[in-house]
């Protein structure tokens, strides 16, 4: 499965609009259905994805259109994977094999999946439309590995232009320290971390408001993240 394939194709072939119904995220939607409509709206509104309406035309440089389509988006995938869990019964496991095949499929699809929800519901939740500054805790455990906050954020700054789906921010529990990586694919996540932050670099994340300016995007991005959601994940990964 291609997931970034997918993504784009999705994206400009205005796929997610269809999600952005089903989750109820459209303002017509939300606030003055079509008749036929709204029945079918009230059935479907993910409860998980409707928290994360208010952030919708509320994140300065960003555009309603664009978090609206990528929650929609986010909407997609949970659908996906209840999809591939649901046919889990389905498949002859007597003819897996490592090659091609059924079981494969759904192997290989229910990590990307499962991991692509997870990634997008770390990257949402600690977004906010208010001005959070890093608390003293996140600030000294990123002193502690970069030296200050400033030479952290040219590092992950760095990591997130250098790769295709995710920067990342996590505590690493072998070594009680922060570290950063980047993913490629949603699929890749280093062992024994704890994410503390993560950035889209995925262009469906930024391309429609920053079209050419990935370090733009990235600027905006971190004058909305909500550090004290970070500060709650650090202390939730340094306390184990
Ligand atoms: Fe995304």
């Amino acid at each position: 499965m291609d997931r970034h394939n997918l993504d784009r194709r999705s994206f400009l072939r205005g796929l997610a609009g269809a999600a952005v119904i089903a989750a109820g995220l459209s303002e017509a939607s939300a606030e003055e259905p079509p008749v036929t409509m709204a029945r079918a709206v009230q059935n479907t509104i993910n409860p998980d994805i409707q928290k994360y309406r208010g952030l919708i035309g509320a994140l300065e440089g960003f555009s309603a259109t664009i978090i609206r389509e990528h929650l929609a988006l986010l909407e997609r995938y949970r659908q996906k994977l209840s999809e591939v869990e649901s046919r889990n019964q389905t498949i002859d496991l007597a003819l897996a094999n490592s090659l091609a095949g059924s079981w494969r499929n759904h192997v290989m699809a229910r990590l990307e999946l499962r991991n692509s929800v997870r990634l997008h519901e770390l990257y949402f939740d600690a977004l906010t439309p208010k001005s959070v500054k890093p608390d003293q805790k996140i600030t000294k455990a990123l002193e502690e590995s970069y030296g200050s906050f400033d030479q952290w954020w040219i590092k992950f700054r760095a990591t997130a232009m250098a790769v295709r789906a995710w920067g990342i921010l996590a505590w690493d529990n072998q070594a009680k320290r922060a570290v950063i990586f980047g993913l490629d694919n949603d699929s890749e996540w280093p062992l024994g971390l704890d994410p503390l932050l993560v950035v889209d670099m995925a262009e469906h994340a930024y391309v429609l408001d920053f079209i050419g300016q990935p370090l733009a995007y990235l600027d905006a991005w971190l004058a909305r993240v909500n550090w004290l959601a970070v500060e709650s994940r650090l202390i939730s990964a340094s306390e184990k």
